[in-house]
């Protein structure tokens, strides 16, 4: 544990006055800043766009700045109202209606926010999926949603096994030349004939919002399932964590494709009317400097091993650039290192605020927010109305310093409805009242948590969930891999990468160009980031009797851990 403390700072919602009540904080308190708390009428859209484009103060203020290499580009809320009624008037046109799946296949890009909120304005839930996605991926999450409707760009097109996807109906096509018929729409053509005026779709707060797909250590992406009633703890989270102040510009640099790029990257931000900057395209020092200059951004969230990244590039790159602006700065997705904390001091005088929390939780839940000290190396303490525990696997509470499950205490708003079409898997989640994370911690006398590992087989590799099992299963597509187990191993700047032990089918022989062809045959048929960075053959992949492989002793294995109990080995 670090001794080093860095004190509170003071923070525009000071969490002291929250601090009083913090024992018995009610969310039903927090749903008076709704208009629906008045109206009863429901939709996520409205709170986060329309309700600002509605005021004099907001409405032509700035809601979005786009840059990607070749486009920069800003939109005011009034404009996000417009551009997401005419998207709204063009799904309903094709028969899209409340609940219905719209899936969004598409870079990021101001005709995704349109899309986006004009989803949620016909009361239906939206899919984002990660534009490095390819075939496999993309087939599974349509298929599990039955989506029908996707949203998405002629070059992408092609990872879209359309004839494998019964339920798909109509393809949006974003882009120049499209050939539109019955079931292919062109975007930007029919975009230019809907009218700017549309009657939301009112919702219950129970409806679902988004979906978000994400691993386990066993089985398929799991999706899961968002509610509209998750907005305020979004908005409560965007006060107390993210800080945020009417005149703040915010860059959230996750993609929506993950669920920080929708709860934090769309939600917070424009549920509190603040100017949200997106940029697409390749991290680079100089991109991301760049940004943070050009902009003025005064509120900042990213992740672990983008700030290695920039600690890396070195202080020359920092120095071309006025990081002035900057006040406030968050992490989340892996462990914030110490050192990270450190530099962050030394390059934006500003200490870099740890946030816990998961695609399941929907929303953040222990966090280091600006008016607490700070211990480098804890996750920081739940918020208000958020009561974590650790526990044994009954679901007993631990004592202090001991380590354990990482849990919370059922029924915070923003939290997962369902597991799509596996209300099992749901359900496994619960113990004894308590929601079991997956993640081992231990929290100390004064109460704040420090994050140990995974409990499960579940890798985080850049901050980004990879399950073993999706590796493995398109790993042994292959028609040279017999077997295949998937660990994650330790790696400085990435947490952890991808490594995959394999076996050879007969008439094989190990080369590099041979693994090079199985590292590209799952880059190019799964994601990238799945792609295991180091694939190495094993006549022997560790099983248990019932044929599951052992992955917790291909880890000791390659850490040169103890091997622990075997007694269920096979080989
Ligand atoms: C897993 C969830 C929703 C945030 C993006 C990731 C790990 C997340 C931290 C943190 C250490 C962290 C956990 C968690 N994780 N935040 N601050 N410190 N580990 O969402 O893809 O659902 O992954 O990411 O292991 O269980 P996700």
């Amino acid at each position: 544990m670090s001794e080093q403390v860095l004190k509170s700072e003071a923070g525009q919602h000071n969490l002291m006055d929250y601090a009083k009540t913090y024992n018995n904080f009610d969310w039903e308190e927090a749903k008076k800043a709704f208009s629906w708390y008045e109206t009863g009428k429901v939709n996520m859209a409205y709170e986060a766009i329309d309700r600002h484009a509605e005021t004099a103060e907001k409405k032509d203020q700035v809601a979005l700045y786009y840059e990607s290499p070749d486009r920069k580009e800003s939109y005011t809320f009034d404009q996000l109202k417009k551009m997401s009624n005419q998207f709204a008037n063009v799904l309903k046109e094709h028969g899209v209606k409340k609940g219905d799946r719209v899936f969004m296949f598409i870079p990021r890009s101001p005709e995704f926010y349109a899309s986006f909120f004009g989803i949620l304005k016909v009361g239906a839930v939206a899919g984002p999926l990660f534009e490095a996605f390819m075939e496999q991926a993309v087939k599974d999450r349509l298929e599990d949603s039955e989506a029908s409707v996707l949203v998405t760009t002629p070059e992408l097109l092609g990872r879209v096994p359309e004839n494998e996807l019964p339920k798909l109906e109509k393809v949006v096509l974003v882009g120049e030349k499209v050939e539109a018929d019955g079931r292919y729409i062109d975007y930007h053509a029919e975009m230019k004939q809907a009218s700017e005026e549309f009657d939301i779709e009112w919702v219950d707060l129970e409806d679902g919002l988004v979906l978000h797909y994400t691993s386990g250590s066993t089985g398929k992406p799991k999706g899961v399932y968002h509610v509209h009633h998750a907005m305020i703890q979004h908005y409560q989270t965007g006060k107390w964590v993210l800080d945020l102040q009417d005149d703040d510009v915010y860059w959230c640099t996750a993609d929506p494709g993950w669920v920080t790029g929708t709860s934090y990257g769309i939600f917070a931000p424009w549920l509190n009317g603040v100017t949200n900057v997106v940029v697409g395209g390749r991290f680079s020092p100089e991109a991301w400097y760049g940004a943070l200059d050009r902009y003025n951004v005064t509120v900042w969230y990213s992740a672990p091993t983008a700030f290695r990244k920039l600690m890396s590039a070195g202080k020359e790159e920092i120095k071309k650039h006025d990081l002035s602006s900057l006040r406030h700065i968050m992490s989340v997705g892996e462990p914030l290192n110490p050192e990270v904390i450190h530099w962050g001091m030394k390059a934006f005088d500003l200490r870099i605020h740890d946030t816990w929390w998961m695609t399941e939780t929907g929303a953040q839940l222990i966090c280091n927010y600006p008016t607490v000290d700070i211990r480098p190396g804890s996750m920081g303490k739940p918020i208000p109305g958020v009561t974590a525990s650790i526990v044994d696997d009954q679901g007993n509470e631990l004592p202090p310093n001991q380590m354990g499950n990482l849990a919370i205490k059922e029924g915070w708003p923003a939290m997962m409805r369902k597991i799509l079409n596996r209300p099992e898997k749901y359900q496994s989640y619960f113990v004894n009242g308590w929601y079991v994370s997956g993640d081992s911690a231990y929290r100390d006398e004064d109460g704040y948590f420090w994050f140990q590992g995974r409990v499960d087989d579940v890798i985080n590799t850049s901050g980004e969930r990879v399950g073993p099992f999706e590796v493995e299963s398109k790993l042994i597509e292959h028609e040279a891999v017999a077997e295949a187990g998937v660990i994650g191993k330790p790696h400085p700047e990435r947490g952890e990468i991808v490594k995959a032990f394999i076996s050879l089918n007969e008439g094989y022989e190990e080369s590099d160009e041979l693994l090079e062809d199985i590292r590209q045959f799952v880059k190019t048929g799964l994601s990238a980031h799945a792609a295991p960075r180091e694939v190495e053959v094993s006549n022997k992949i560790p099983k248990t009797r019932s044929g599951k492989i052992m992955r917790r002793l291909l880890k000791a294995r390659e850490l040169g851990l103890p091997e622990g109990d075997t007694s269920t080995l096979e080989y």
